[in-house]
This record gives C-alpha cells, sequence and structure tokens, in this order.
C-alpha cells in the first residue's frame, strides 16, 4: 500500500526543562528540531502535582519562535480558554475526563482562534471519542498517568494509537495524534509507525547529557532513517 505520511512532529516538553532558566531553554529550542513547544498546565486536582501557569506561559511566549501546545491538566478548563490564548497557546487540549460539556469547550477553544486538542488518560477508551472525532484538531493519547514527566512509557498505548488511527479514517476526522509520556528512542517509531503524528517529550529529551538540541536532531534523524527503511522495503516487495 501507498500511504504518504506527515514527518511527525517533535514538542519536547518544559516540564523537563530548566525551570530556573526558561529564556535560555526557550532560545536554544527555538535553533532545534522541536516543531511544538508543550507546556503542562497542573492544578493539583485533576492530577496529584502543581506545575505552571498563565504568567510562565506568557514568559515563555515572548522568546517562543515554535507554536505552543498547551496541555491542560486542570478541572473546569472552560474558565481559563481565553486567557491561555492571550498568553501565548498555539494549541489548547483539554482531558476527556474533566469535560462533561466537551463539545462546547472544543468549540470554545477553535473560536479562539486555537487547534483545539483532547487527552485519554490511559484507562479512557479511544471509542468515546467517536462522536467528536471529526471536529478535533488534536487527540492526545496519554502513554503514562498525567501528573509528572520520567515515568515508564505504557506499552498498551501503541495499540491505543492504531484503534485511534481507524478511528480517525472512519470518522473522516484529520486530526493529528499525538502521543504523551515516557516517550524516547526506543518507543518513538513504534510510534510512529502505529499512527502518531506528534511525539512529546520531556526527560528523554532534557535529562540526556549531549542536551535536548542534540537529542531531538538524533530522535528527528532517527525517524528518517526508519521512514527510508521503510519506503526501501516496500519497494522491494
Ligand atoms: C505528564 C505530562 C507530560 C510530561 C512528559 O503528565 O503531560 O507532557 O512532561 O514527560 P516525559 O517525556 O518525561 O514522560
Ligand atoms: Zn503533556
Amino acid at each position: 500500500m501507498n500511504v504518504t505520511r506527515r514527518a511527525p512532529l517533535l514538542a519536547p516538553s518544559f516540564l523537563a526543562a530548566d525551570l530556573a532558566n526558561l529564556q535560555a531553554e526557550t532560545e536554544r529550542l527555538a535553533t532545534s528540531a522541536a516543531d511544538w513547544l508543550h507546556f503542562d498546565v497542573m492544578d493539583g486536582r485533576f492530577v496529584p502535582n502543581i506545575s505552571f501557569g498563565l504568567p510562565v506561559l506568557q514568559a515563555v511566549a515572548r522568546y517562543a519562535k515554535q507554536p505552543i501546545d498547551v496541555h491542560l491538566m486542570i478541572e473546569e478548563p472552560q474558565h481559563y480558554l481565553a486567557a491561555f490564548r492571550d498568553a501565548g497557546a498555539s494549541s489548547i487540549t483539554v482531558h476527556y475526563e474533566a469535560c462533561p460539556h466537551l463539545h462546547r469547550v472544543v468549540q470554545q477553544i477553535k473560536q479562539l482562534g486555537c487547534r483545539a486538542g483532547v487527552a485519554l488518560n490511559p484507562a479512557t477508551p479511544v471509542s468515546l471519542l467517536e462522536d467528536i472525532a471529526a471536529d478535533l484538531d488534536v487527540v492526545l493519547v496519554m502513554s503514562v498517568n498525567p501528573g509528572f514527566g520520567g515515568q515508564a512509557f505504557i506499552p498498551n498505548t501503541l495499540k491505543k494509537v492504531a484503534m485511534l488511527k481507524d478511528l480517525l479514517l472512519d470518522t473522516g476526522s484529520d486530526a493529528l495524534i499525538e502521543v504523551d509520556g515516557g516517550v524516547n528512542m526506543g518507543n518513538a517509531g513504534p510510534l510512529v509507525e502505529a499512527g502518531a503524528d506528534v511525539l512529546v517529550a520531556g526527560n528523554f529529551v532534557f535529562s540526556a547529557p549531549e542536551g535536548p538540541v542534540a537529542t531531538l536532531a538524533a530522535l528527528r534523524a532517527h525517524l528518517a532513517a526508519l521512514e527510508t527503511d521503510s519506503l526501501a522495503g516496500s519497494r522491494r516487495q
């Protein structure tokens, strides 16, 4: 089969950056292979941790060259959508589990001119998105339980991404599939093969001794090599 695939987008997560040097971190990512900058907001209620919020996003946005992908791990996100857009968000992703009126929230995000995303916790099935999929720009599949960086990737995510890919095709949705949590050099290829379009990576990128710029370049090269191999393989068949 001849499937044209977009090259996967890379989205380093600020949660793992040096938070005492956000200007420098944002400036060095500006020169990197990052396509989006992932910004994790936690409220201590939806998830058992508190990270950072609007003033920090505003500060990062002053130096950011790439679109900022805001992941709201908060209850009642509908109250803060305009504020996050004004602070610099290009995409806003809310959690399925936090939004009883998800359709309304998604429309509100789109009316603000942002890309609208919905995130699913590891125990939330993709089938629950059937009636909203066509309205979405992004579906974020959590590959760890949200709340903390540096956790181990949950292997069932690969099956889940493949099922989501089928659901998006069936519903005529062109939403991007984003995977978040425990992404590294070992699982990035299989994730893209399963259908992932955007890979979020925190600790893998920022804790590497080579630093984030070299690590993102290596990840990009690794994925390009896999793509070349799979194209060569399909030509041989
Ligand atoms: C987890 C966050 C992730 C986190 C990923 O709740 O949503 O974006 O920063 O970090 P790693 O890649 O270290 O799992
Ligand atoms: Zn995230």
